[in-house]
């Protein structure tokens, strides 16, 4: 009995892939999406003579938002008025950010030129043009431009209403952060908007109830929004003081009161609190010199990830769990897993890494060089600079993905896996339990203690038969489990295992099962009970079975 075992979990090299834009609608079923791969925001938008120059006070970022009457006013407002996600995608057609790279300015104009209320909403806060005061005011009630002037939304320049920021709703919140054409200007301060890594990372996130969530490099505060749904209190925290201002600005635009955000390198300002959920996406693009607070490490190849999976077990309580998206550095003669398990040594914590690309140096500074700069000409110097930074190192490729720890006592696990396509679905239940499944199979290591269980496969398991045409009629090719919901792992069965486990449907024993299929099968009993047990024991550890 053989099952093809390498095919699970589902493991291939995977590439990053450009996509049309960072507005989460517009991708396709990419996973672990390279941050800039879908903001393709380089390039000079002025010349379509629609984007709002920056202001000193926006460098500054002066949001203001204390009244929570306000507040709720604008957030009713917005979303009366169709600023919605929905809406802005299915009926105003802003499927993609606005972007120089897109050459989608014209397009975006176009599509809002009817003059409305939010045509006026999306033209200020998503394409980012100014409007004039007078024909803005037909469309807005009267209390709106005051209270966006004062409150940091619009600035007044001559007969113009500018838009300071760019509001950018999800499915939950809407969010206030730096307009996208402020990462043409190369603002090291970006305050950048929700994007799907973002998204990527609030999936996977463990939602179950928590005393104290810390969100660790907070941004708009999407990370930290979300979190306050499930958490009694959350702190928000980042280097960057714009971002907390932005933060700070978001949780009151959108009523969340259990939110905290403050100003700090790491975890320096949650020195002694410990959390039972802290989640980061920190910035983790291996590059030569810092140019962005929001994506570029500033410490050497992926030390600043490293650093953080060191540091996060001792602000985590027994069951915790730290949840980071991160890229690391593969160094000649390396295997991928073999310098992160050095990262979890000691930590006291299980962890889960879920490789989700692979990018060679050359293809990784390309993208970075073209997403961060507006000018090619610099295209030579900093691509030299960049593949000398990587071959003094070694660097011969730089992954991508997610780390999933849980502080517990005892003897702990390290699990690696590749992963190629992220399910679009929440994940956190899954999360919890995979852990879960890892500690029971832990904890019933031989075969003996497997064989009282009743196993039955879940619900969204699929046995999928193929076959070809042959001179005798039909001929079966292949037959594949498959996992149609969560990760989509298959596995690829030999006809007598599947036989062994049609029988896997929660009356019967393992050893029962195994018992009635010995006696079919010529084979020595103690082989064949190995060989079921060690497939059930995959078959457990990845979800298809139950126990
Ligand atoms: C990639 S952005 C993530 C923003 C947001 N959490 C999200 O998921 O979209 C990384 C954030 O980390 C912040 N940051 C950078 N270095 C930091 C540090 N040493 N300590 C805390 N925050 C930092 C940046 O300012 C930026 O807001």
């Amino acid at each position: 009995m053989d099952t093809k075992r390498d095919q699970l979990p589902q493991v291939r090299p995977t590439r990053g892939r450009p996509t049309a834009s960072g507005y989460e609608g517009a991708c396709h079923d990419v996973v672990f999406l390279h941050r800039f791969r879908e903001s393709p925001l380089s390039g000079n938008t002025s010349r379509f003579g629609i984007i709002a120059s920056i202001s000193p006070q926006q460098r500054g970022c002066l949001l203001n938002l204390t009244s929570p009457g306000d507040a709720e006013r604008l957030r009713n407002f917005l979303a009366k008025a169709g600023y919605t996600e929905a809406n802005l995608r299915m009926n105003v057609g802003m499927l993609d950010l606005p972007s120089s790279r897109l050459r989608n300015f014209a397009r975006l104009q176009d599509l809002t030129s009817e003059p409305n209320c939010i045509n006026t909403l999306v033209r200020w806060f998503w394409i980012g043009m100014p409007q004039d005061t007078r024909l803005a005011e037909k469309y807005v009630p009267a209390w709106f431009i005051p209270l966006a002037l004062d409150c940091g939304l619009l600035r007044q320049q001559e007969d113009d209403l500018c838009p300071e920021v760019m509001l950018f709703p999800t499915d939950q919140f809407i969010f206030a952060a730096d307009h996208t054409r402020k990462i043409d200007l190369e603002d090291p301060d970006l305050v950048l908007w929700p994007n799907p890594t973002s998204r990527l990372l609030a999936r996977f996130t463990v939602r179950r109830p928590s005393c104290l969530t810390l969100d660790l490099g907070t941004g708009t505060g999407i990370q930290a929004l979300t979190a306050a749904v499930h958490s009694d209190k959350v702190v928000a925290t980042d280097l960057n003081p714009r971002a907390v201002a932005f933060a700070t600005f978001n949780t009151r635009l959108n009523g969340i009161e259990n939110v905290e955000c403050v100003v700090g390198n790491g975890f320096e300002p949650v020195a002694g609190r410990k959390f039972d959920l802290i989640v980061s996406n920190p910035p983790f693009f291996i590059a030569p010199a810092p140019q962005y607070l929001f994506c570029n490490n500033p410490l050497d190849l992926d030390q600043l990830c490293r650093q953080l999976v060191r540091a996060a077990p001792s602000y985590l309580n027994e069951d915790g769990y730290f949840q980071m998206l991160c890229e690391w550095a593969q160094v000649q003669g390396q295997a991928w897993q073999e310098r992160l398990a050095e990262w979890f040594e000691g930590t006291g914590c299980d962890a889960w890494v879920m490789k989700g690309y692979s990018e060679d140096p050359g293809e990784y500074a390309q993208e970075h060089i073209r997403s961060t700069t507006s000018s090619p000409a610099r295209d030579g110097a900093l691509y030299d600079s960049y593949m000398t930074y990587y071959r003094h190192r070694n660097v011969e490729a730089i992954n991508g993905g997610l780390v999933i720890m849980r502080r517990r006592a005892g003897s702990n696990w390290t699990f690696f896996e590749e992963v190629e396509h992220s399910p679009k679905e929440p994940l956190g239940e899954l999360v919890l339990k995979t852990f879960a499944t890892r500690d029971f199979l832990l904890s019933h290591s031989s075969t003996e203690q497997l064989l009282d269980l009743k196993p039955r496969f879940s619900e969204n398991v699929r046995l999928e038969q193929v076959f070809q045409q042959s001179p005798n009629g039909w001929k079966q090719e292949s037959l594949t489990l498959r996992l149609v919901k969560g990760f989509h792992l298959f596995l690829g069965l030999q006809p007598v295992v599947a036989e062994f486990l049609s029988g896997c449907n929660g009356t019967q024993t393992l050893g029962e099962l195994i018992g009635a299929f010995a006696t079919k099968v010529d084979a020595p009993f103690e082989q064949v009970q190995k060989e079921c047990v060690d497939t059930i024991r995959k078959l457990i550890e990845r979800g298809f079975l139950l126990y």
